[in-house]
């Protein structure tokens, strides 16, 4: 939920204080009352020594994480704060509200224990970035940390302690609208991303004054919901799990995230909010996470509508034994906890177990030191919170152009000559809202550069626009996406007939050299709880298309979208394509970068594109079957559907240039590897084209014959590589046992002697093989 405060000047600690804060970091004047004995640099000591010194109320306060807003106004948050029945709050990046929040802690409160403030932070903070997908789509780490620093520095600056983020669920089912959210179907690019964009955000424990902590989420398994219907039930077996859904969270962990967000979803009959063996079994003791568990908003109460719990009393017992160290958004912790320990059905143990990772987490925040640390002092309080200096517009811009994917040029449309008239259509063409994509909390409309600015930007009176179509002509759409509480009206009908939005389009066209049309989905289609059961364009707009394509005029889509789109009728209409996401708050000037040609397009992609939404789940990286179906080779009693062609339409890694390269057959170190030694895959890439550009040379590994039934190839490495025209480069990949690990039928690791197909490629499809030997 998105809620923004204007500032208030009411804040009670004295300029005194402040301006020693300013001067000296270590926060020395409101330190915990009852702490002095201990030293502050043994951790463990000293949270145990706070823990012997609170209530059990005091100790149930600190497992409520409240958000700020219509729950709770904010004088009403503070007394409870005093109280010490509050632990942390979300959705506040106010640093007034905050100070007046941590005030009522460390001064009113009897333990002065300090609160942190959490919020979403999930693809850029002030400076909204790509969407998630987006960003997976540059396959560039460096992008992936100049978002995650950027907005790091950012929410910290806005008083930010903790995000929410980075979201990792595996995603291979685009009807799930959170799909937008991650970094698409493959473990080893999103494990890839998740422990970047950790190490940006929050570097090591503890985190510094510019870092915010990184609560990935959601655990676990939340992409798979059935039907990709949000909320959905989700049942899977271990290996599946284990291999392919599991591996981000651990990277993420393993990178030193401070928190975990549990997911919404039961796993196998076990909603996670209450499924011991995922939060203990496998997170502790397997994985040996030490951070703090957050449930999912108002999660706790729903283990009453799973139906796993007969009350809110035995929800929050199951959820405090299960280990969710903090509920979010109720009260039924403060409500229920002090009974159920008097009761004797949770020990003090089980309590002082949720704490002590609370006041963990604070004391790896910093906040312990300085619970000012991030709020700072008043006097240097930004005047404007949304005020464009605070944004890093020219990192926004260069990540924006990186995400963007080329799916089709035919004839070499693009890039177009900046002397040629365009005519710009399209309900997404100047649709500032939907360019910061979905979940871009604290991002505002007003500072996109829509596709219209930024092509006037480039080509001013060359441009020609006309709207040409609404969203979707389905006004009850229209009303549940205006029903999501955001920026309002989240979408805006134009009001007029869509035949006469058409003929204007028209005429607009037929002045033009070329048509620009602008399509896809509103940010709200590609959100939570937005699942869709087609994943075609909304009738409106594909009637537009066909208008466009009518005129004659060479048609290139800009598709703005949160999932991958079944395209096949679009295919065959655009001369070409060009899969834009939802590109922030720089995206119309980026987009116009990659159409003009300033930039050669090399975004790949991070998620397969289904000709119809009937194929899915479908995935690049699916376990070998025994009637595969061979192209090239249909036949009956193969596996295929009979009314279309068999695989994606677009596959994952697949994206195409301005440029053409040629990958060399693939030459390998040795044909066997030893135990324990290495074999180093190379091919050569050279520009075979007219321009400079980018492109990422991609490794999969497929393990001929195992114990059990792998997939047909994985990831294991990718290597984005810059070539002039002409120029080539040789990409060595290693090879080590590592990269052949599997979890077997005892969901053991393990890399199993035999045959392996080293595969490389600038996509999951095309690519050039050659065998070795694991001895
Ligand atoms: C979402 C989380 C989010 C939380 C707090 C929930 O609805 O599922 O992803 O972090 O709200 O805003």
């Amino acid at each position: 939920m998105k809620l923004s405060f204007k500032l208030s000047p009411s804040f009670s600690l004295s300029m005194a204080l402040l301006a020693g804060l300013a001067s000296a970091p270590a926060f020395t004047q409101t330190a915990p009352a009852a702490v002095p004995a201990v030293s502050m640099s043994d951790k463990s000591a000293f949270i145990a020594d706070l823990l012997g010194k609170m209530t059990l109320d005091e100790k149930v306060g600190q497992l409520r994480l409240i958000s700020i807003g219509p729950e709770m106004p904010i004088a009403q948050l503070a007394d409870e704060i005093a109280a010490g029945r509050i632990g942390g709050t979300f959705n506040s990046v106010n640093r007034p509200h905050n100070r007046q929040l941590q005030d009522a802690a460390t001064q009113r409160s009897r333990m002065k224990i300090p609160m942190f403030f959490a919020f979403d932070v999930i693809h850029g903070h002030r400076t909204t970035f790509p969407i998630g997908l987006g960003l997976a789509s540059s396959w560039d780490m460096d992008v992936v940390t100049s978002m995650a620093r950027t907005a790091a520095k950012e929410a910290s600056a806005d008083a930010a302690d903790m995000t929410f983020a980075p979201m990792v669920d595996i995603s291979r089912d685009p009807r799930w609208g959170r799909t937008s959210e991650g970094f698409g179907e493959d473990p080893y690019l999103v494990s890839e991303i998740a422990k970047t964009v950790v190490r940006g955000f929050q570097g090591k424990l503890p985190i510094g004054p510019n870092n915010v902590m990184a609560a990935v989420k959601h655990f676990a398994l939340y992409g798979a919901v059935e039907g990709g219907r949000d909320y959905n039930t989700v049942d899977m077996s271990p290996m599946r799990m284990y291999q392919d859904y599991l591996p981000p969270y651990r990277a993420a962990i393993d990178a030193g995230a401070g928190g975990v967000m549990v997911a919404l979803n039961s796993i196998n009959g076990v909603p996670a909010t209450s499924n011991t063996w995922l939060m203990q079994d496998l997170l502790r003791k397997d994985w040996g996470f030490k951070g703090v568990a957050v449930s999912d908003h108002g999660a706790i109460v729903e283990l009453t509508r799973h139906g796993v719990a007969k009350d809110e009393r035995e929800a929050a017992k199951l959820a405090i034994k299960t280990g969710i160290d903090m509920s979010m958004a109720d009260s039924v912790y403060l409500k229920e906890l002090p009974g159920l320990v008097k009761s004797g059905e949770v020990s003090m143990t089980e309590i002082d177990n949720a704490v002590r990772e609370v006041l963990g987490a604070k004391y790896d925040m910093g906040l312990f030191q300085n619970p000012y640390v991030r709020i700072g002092v008043a006097a240097d309080d930004p005047p404007d919170l949304k005020a464009d200096s605070r944004l890093s517009r020219p990192a926004a811009r260069d990540a924006a152009r990186k995400s963007v994917v080329l799916l089709e040029n035919r004839n070499n449309t693009l890039p177009l000559s900046k002397t040629a008239k365009v005519a710009l259509v399209g309900p997404l063409a100047d649709a500032p809202i939907d360019m910061l994509g979905s979940w871009s909390a604290a991002g505002d409309y007003k500072a996109s550069v829509t596709l219209r600015t930024g092509l006037v930007n480039a080509i001013g009176k060359n441009l020609i626009y006309a709207r040409g179509a609404n969203l979707t002509n389905d006004e009850e759409i229209v009303k549940y996406l205006n029903y999501l509480n955001w920026d309002s009206p989240e979408v805006t009908q134009d009001k007029r007939a869509p035949a006469a939005m058409i003929a204007e389009a028209v005429k607009a066209a037929r002045r033009a050299d070329v048509v620009v049309v602008a399509v896809g989905e509103s940010r709200g289609m590609s959100h939570e709880s937005s699942s869709r059961t087609s994943l075609d364009l909304p009738q409106s707009q594909r009637a537009l298309i066909t208008a466009m394509k009518a005129t004659g005029k060479p048609i290139v889509l800009v598709l703005m979208n949160g999932r991958p789109l079944a395209l096949q009728r679009e295919q065959k209409e655009a001369d070409a394509i060009l899969e834009t996401w939802y590109t922030g708050i720089e995206g119309g000037n980026a987009i116009a970068d990659v159409l003009f040609g300033d930039y050669n397009p090399a975004g790949k992609l991070p998620i397969s594109f289904p000709r119809s939404v009937g194929q899915i789940p479908i995935y690049y990286n699916h376990p070998r079957l025994g009637r595969p179906f061979t192209p090239g080779k249909p036949g009956n009693y193969t596996s295929q559907y009979f009314e279309e062609p068999n695989g994606a339409l677009y596959p994952f890694g697949y994206g195409i240039s301005y440029t053409d390269f040629n990958v060399s057959d693939v030459t390998l170190s040795s044909a066997t590897m030893a135990r324990g030694a290495k074999v180093e895959a190379s091919v050569t890439v050279k520009n075979t084209g007219q321009r400079g550009g980018e492109t990422v040379v991609q490794l999969y590994i497929r393990d001929v014959a195992a114990s059990v039934v792998r997939p047909v190839k994985e990831l294991k490495d990718f290597r984005k590589i810059m070539l002039k025209p002409g120029e080539e480069k040789v990409v060595r990949f290693t090879v080590d046992e590592e990269k052949l690990k599997f979890f077997n039928a005892q969901l053991q690791r393990v890399a199993e002697p035999g045959t392996f197909t080293v595969q490389i490629g600038l996509d999951s499809e095309a690519v050039k093989e050659k065998n070795f030997d694991l001895q």
